[in-house]
């Protein structure tokens, strides 16, 4: 039954979307984004409009959202389609995570869950979830690099082989060649040292983000 969008049905703003609560369900209700999803800009033919900082911003934006769903949330919540498509942009290049179908609750006394039927996105799920059905926050976050990935070079998660971006930027990301790795469409428009933060997590490079919401590197 799908909930009734009235105003006495709001229970909550979330950093988001407004959160409607129904007989059985709950609903989220969007503001129209007028530039659409990342995906649109990115794979499309204004992608020129997304500059380094716009694109570092939004890398930023997505890492603060998915630590709020997993760490700041009355209980944990596992996105499982985090994807270029599943990020609008609003009027300021502001990312918001959306479409939330796929999304589990985490038990509080288990650390992951199991699946038995694969739901998500091919080129955007982890190893672990696609051989075993493991959810925990790990998916996401397998899935948010691969979107870096994306956001830093242009390129779709899968090509027209259906190859991995991965196969293709590790050997770039291992060389720390940036030049080959970022999207042409940026000219000289990017910032070495950002990039490699971005792709360097076995570094351990950390951000905690003040209440302001400004990020604050940690390690
Ligand atoms: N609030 C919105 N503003 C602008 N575009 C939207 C909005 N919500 C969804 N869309 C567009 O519709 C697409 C599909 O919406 P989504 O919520 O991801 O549903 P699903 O993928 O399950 O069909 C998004 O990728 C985006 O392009
Ligand atoms: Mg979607």
């Amino acid at each position: 039954m799908q909930p009734t969008i009235l105003a006495e049905n709001l229970i909550g703003r979330g950093g988001y979307a407004d959160v409607f609560k129904g007989q059985k369900e709950f609903c989220l209700v969007f503001q129209l984004s007028p530039l659409g999803s990342l995906a649109s800009i990115l794979h499309g033919p204004n992608r020129h409009i997304l500059t380094w900082n716009r694109r570092y911003n939004i890398a930023l934006g997505i890492a603060r959202g998915l630590l709020y769903l997993h760490d700041h949330c009355h209980r944990r919540i596992i996105h499982r389609d985090i994807k270029s498509d599943n990020i609008l942009l609003t009027k300021n290049f502001e990312p918001q995570i959306c479409d939330f179908g796929l999304a589990k609750w985490l038990p509080p006394d288990a650390d992951q869950q199991h699946v038995t039927k694969f739901e998500g996105t091919f080129g955007y799920s982890a190893p672990e979830y696609l051989t075993h059905g493991i959810v925990d926050e790990k998916t996401d976050v397998y899935a948010f690099g691969i979107l870096l990935l994306e956001i830093l070079t242009g390129r779709k998660a899968l090509d027209y082989l259906q190859q991995s971006i991965l196969i293709w930027a590790k050997p770039l990301i291992d060389a720390h060649n940036v030049k080959e790795l970022v999207d042409p469409s940026l000219g000289e428009d990017y910032d070495i040292e950002q990039t490699m933060e971005l792709l360097k997590p076995e570094e351990d490079i950390i951000f905690e983000f003040e209440n302001d919401g400004t990020p604050r590197r940690v390690t």
